[in-house]
C-alpha cells in the first residue's frame, strides 16, 4: 500500500525522502511525489509510474535548500493512478500539504460541503478533500495543531497523514487511525514514516504510533498528543535490532530470490531459545502461551499466503497439538457474524502485521471476548500490539512483496505450537521435534539444486496460460500456495485445489495446454493421490511431480517430470516442498521478463480492507 516519509532534519531533504520512497518500492505503488517549502510556497513534484519518473522531474527543481519535506508512493483506491491523484495535496490556499495511506470513508459528503463553501478540487481523491478541510478549519483555529485535530475528528475511516505548513517549515503533523505509522528519532533530525526501512540507515529509534494520536515532530524534538483533546502522551523508544544489511538484496538478482534461500535460517532463528535439550530430552517452551488455557477450540484467521499457512498447520494443530481448529479468510470472518465460545481463542497470522481484515478480524475477536494470539513478523506492528498473546515468527525484514521466507517461519511456529500443546497434554512428538530441527541442514543442502531444476521447469512450461496445483492434505494448502505464487508474480492462470475435488468438475479443464503441478510427497495419503495423476494423465494432461524417494527408490508415476525432494518425516516434506514451489514461480517471473518484488496491482502491506 501507500509509502510515507516525512523528514525534518539538517540534510537536504528531498533526495533523503527519494531514498526512503526506493526503500518503501517494495510496499507497491503506481505514482510518487514529494512537497517541501522553500522561499515560503509549497513546492509540490510529482508523477504517475515509478520513481525514476519523478527523480527524472525533480532534475528540473532547485531543492537542495529544503531540508524538510514528506514524500508518498500512491497505490491507488480513490481515483486512477494518473499524476493529479497523486499525493502531496495542497489546501484550497496552498498553506498545508498532506500524504495520506488509508480510505477517508466520508470524503464524499465533506466534499459537498466544502463544494459548498466554493472549494475547487483538482483530483479524484479522498486524500485532497482531507487537506482542503484541514486549510478550512486552519481559519477558524488557534494553531495549526488545533486545525488538524478537528479536521481529523470530522474525517471517518482509516488514515496515516502527514502535513507540512508553509508558516511552520520545519514541523512536521503526524496523525495516524488504523493505518501504519512510525517515527525514526535522530540527532539533529527526526523521520515519520509507514516502514522502518524508509529510515533505516539514519536511525534505529523508534516510536510507535497508536491510533488517535498526532505527533508534532521538530528537527529536535517531538512532542505526541490524543487526537481527543490533545493531551499529551508518553511514549518510550524501541531499538530496532535489524540495519540495512537485513534489508538489502545481499548479491542476489531480487529480494524474492533472497529471501528464499534464507529459509534455512529462518527456521533456526525461530527454532532459536523454543527448542531446548534438556538432558537428553527434548521439549518445546513457548512461555508466552503459558499463560493462556489450552483452547476449546482455535479459530485461525488470516489472508493470502498467511492464510495458506493457517491451512497447513491446521491437520498439525489438530492431529497433534488435539485442539479443533477452524479457519477463515480474515475478510470474510470479520463479516459473518462468527460464533466464538468462552473457552475458544483466535489466532491472527500475519507477516506485517498491518492487514486491514486482519487487524480487524483481531479487534471483531476481542470485542467478543475472546483471547487472540497473534503470529506476526513485523515488531511493534498492530497485530502484535493488540493481540493478547504476540509470537514473532523472527523472519527478519520481508522486502519482495510476494511473501516466501514469512510462511516458512510460520510453518515452524504453528508446528512448535502443535508440539507444545501436545506436550501441555502429557503427548510428546519427539520425531516431530527431531525432523523440525533437522531442516535447516536438509534445506541448505537442496536449495542450490531445487534453484537448477526450478529454472529448468520453467522454460520447459513457459508457453502455459494456464496451471492447476494439485495436493491432498497438508499438500492441498502447499497447492493454493503454489498457485498463488505462480499467479501473482508471473500472471499466469493458476488455480489450486484439492485433488479429491478435481472430479467435481474442474477435471473439465485439462487437455495437453493446460499442465498440472502435482504434490505427490510421501504420507498416507500417497495412493489417492497417485490414482488421482492417473485420471490426469488420462485426459492427455502434463504433470510435474513433486515426489520424495524412499529408501532410494522413486514412486512409479508416469509423469512428463518428476522433481525429486529428499525423504523426511512426513509432517516436515512440506517444507521441502515449499521452496520448491517458490523457485518455480520465481523462476517462471524471472524468465518471462516480470517484475519480480513488484508484481503488478499488489502492495505488500494490504492496509485497506
Ligand atoms: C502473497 C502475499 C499476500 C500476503 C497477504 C497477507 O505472496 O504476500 O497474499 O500473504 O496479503 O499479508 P500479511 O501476512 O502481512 O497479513
Amino acid at each position: 500500500m501507500c509509502g510515507i516519509i516525512g523528514y525534518t532534519g539538517h540534510r537536504p531533504a528531498v533526495p533523503l525522502l527519494l531514498e526512503g520512497l526506493h526503500r518503501l518500492e517494495y510496499r507497491g505503488y503506481d505514482s510518487a511525489g514529494v512537497a517541501f517549502v522553500q522561499q515560503d510556497k509549497i513546492s509540490i513534484v510529482k508523477s504517475a509510474g515509478k520513481l525514476s519518473a519523478l527523480e527524472a522531474k525533480l532534475a528540473d527543481h532547485p531543492t537542495l535548500l529544503a531540508t524538510s519535506g514528506i514524500g508518498h508512493t500512491r497505490w491507488a483506491t480513490h481515483g486512477l493512478p494518473v499524476e493529479k491523484n497523486a499525493h502531496p495535496h495542497l489546501s484550497e490556499d496552498g498553506s498545508i500539504a498532506i500524504i495520506h495511506n488509508g480510505i477517508i470513508e466520508n470524503f464524499l459528503e465533506i466534499k459537498e460541503e466544502l463544494l459548498a463553501a466554493g472549494h475547487t478540487f483538482l483530483s479524484d481523491t479522498d486524500t485532497e478533500v482531507l487537506a482542503h478541510l484541514i486549510g478550512h478549519e486552519i481559519q477558524n483555529s488557534t494553531s495549526i495543531l488545533e486545525a488538524f485535530s478537528h479536521a481529523l475528528k470530522k474525517a471517518s475511516g482509516a488514515y496515516a497523514v502527514v502535513m507540512i505548513a508553509k508558516e511552520d517549515p520545519n514541523t512536521l503533523y503526524a496523525a495516524r487511525m488504523s493505518a501504519p505509522l512510525l517515527m525514526g528519532v535522530g540527532t539533529g533530525e527526526n523521520f515519520v514514516a509507514s516502514d522502518i526501512p524508509a529510515f533505516l540507515p539514519y536511525t534505529r529509534e523508534v516510536i510507535f504510533l497508536d491510533d488517535a494520536e498526532i505527533a508534532v515532530v521538530k528537527t529536535d524534538s517531538w512532542k505526541i498528543y490524543s487526537l481527543e483533546g490533545l493531551a499529551p502522551v508518553q511514549k518510550s523508544i524501541s531499538h530496532i535490532p535489524w540495519d540495512m544489511q537485513a534489508a538489502a538484496k545481499d548479491g542476489y538478482k531480487h529480494f524474492m530470490l533472497k529471501e528464499i534461500m534464507e529459509q534455512p535460517r529462518v527456521i533456526t532463528d525461530c527454532l532459536s531459545g523454543r527448542v531446548i535439550n534438556d538432558s537428553h530430552e527434548m521439549r518445546v517452551q513457548l512461555h508466552e502461551l503459558d499463560g493462556l488455557p489450552i483452547p476449546r477450540r482455535l479459530h485461525i484467521v488470516a489472508c493470502g499466503t498467511s492464510y495458506n499457512a493457517g491451512l497447513w498447520g491446521r491437520q498439525l494443530l489438530e492431529n497433534v497439538g488435539g485442539i479443533p481448529t477452524d479457519l477463515d479468510i480474515a475478510s470474510e470472518f470479520r463479516y459473518r457474524s462468527p460464533i466464538l465460545l468462552p473457552d475458544d481463542a483466535v489466532m491472527v497470522i500475519s507477516q506485517s502485521g498491518e492487514t486491514a481484515d486482519t487487524l480487524a478480524a483481531l479487534r471483531l475477536a476481542k470485542e467478543k471476548g475472546c483471547p487472540v494470539i497473534g503470529l506476526c513478523n513485523v515488531v511493534g506492528s498492530s497485530i502484535a500490539r493488540e493481540s493478547d498473546v504476540v509470537l514473532y515468527t523472527q523472519a527478519g525484514p520481508e522486502i519482495s512483496v510476494a511473501s516466501t521466507k514469512a510462511m516458512c517461519s510460520q510453518m515452524t511456529l504453528i508446528t512448535l505450537m502443535a508440539l507444545y500443546f501436545a506436550q501441555r497434554r502429557g503427548r510428546k512428538n519427539d520425531p516431530l521435534l527431531h525432523a523440525l530441527c533437522l531442516l535447516p541442514n536438509q534445506l541448505s543442502e537442496i536449495l542450490p539444486s531445487l534453484k537448477k531444476t526450478a529454472e529448468r521447469l520453467a522454460i520447459a512450461f513457459s508457453g502455459a496460460r494456464n496451471f492447476f496445483y494439485l495436493g491432498r492434505g497438508q499438500c492441498h494448502a502447499l497447492a493454493l500456495e503454489g498457485a498463488l505464487k505462480l499467479k501473482e508474480l508471473s500472471y499466469i492462470h493458476a488455480e489450486g485445489y484439492a485433488f479429491g475435488e478435481m472430479k467435481h468438475g474442474p477435471i473439465a479443464l485439462i487437455d495437453h495446454d493446460f499442465p498440472t503441478f502435482a504434490l505427490a510427497l510421501n504420507n498416507e495419503l500417497f495412493s489417492k493421490v497417485r490414482s488421482n495423476i492417473q485420471e490426469v494423465l488420462a485426459r492427455q494432461g502434463r504433470i510435474i511431480a513433486l515426489v520424495q524417494a524412499e529408501d532410494g527408490v522413486l514412486p512409479d508415476l508416469n509423469v512428463e517430470e518428476m522433481w525429486v525432494l529428499p525423504p523426511s518425516h512426513p509432517a516436515t516434506a512440506g517444507f521441502l516442498a515449499l521452496p520448491a514451489l517458490q523457485l518455480f514461480s520465481y523462476a517462471m517471473a524471472d524468465y518471462l521478463g516480470k517484475d519480480v518484488d513488484q508484481p503488478r496491482n499488489l502492495a505488500k502491506s494490504v492496509t485497506v480492507e
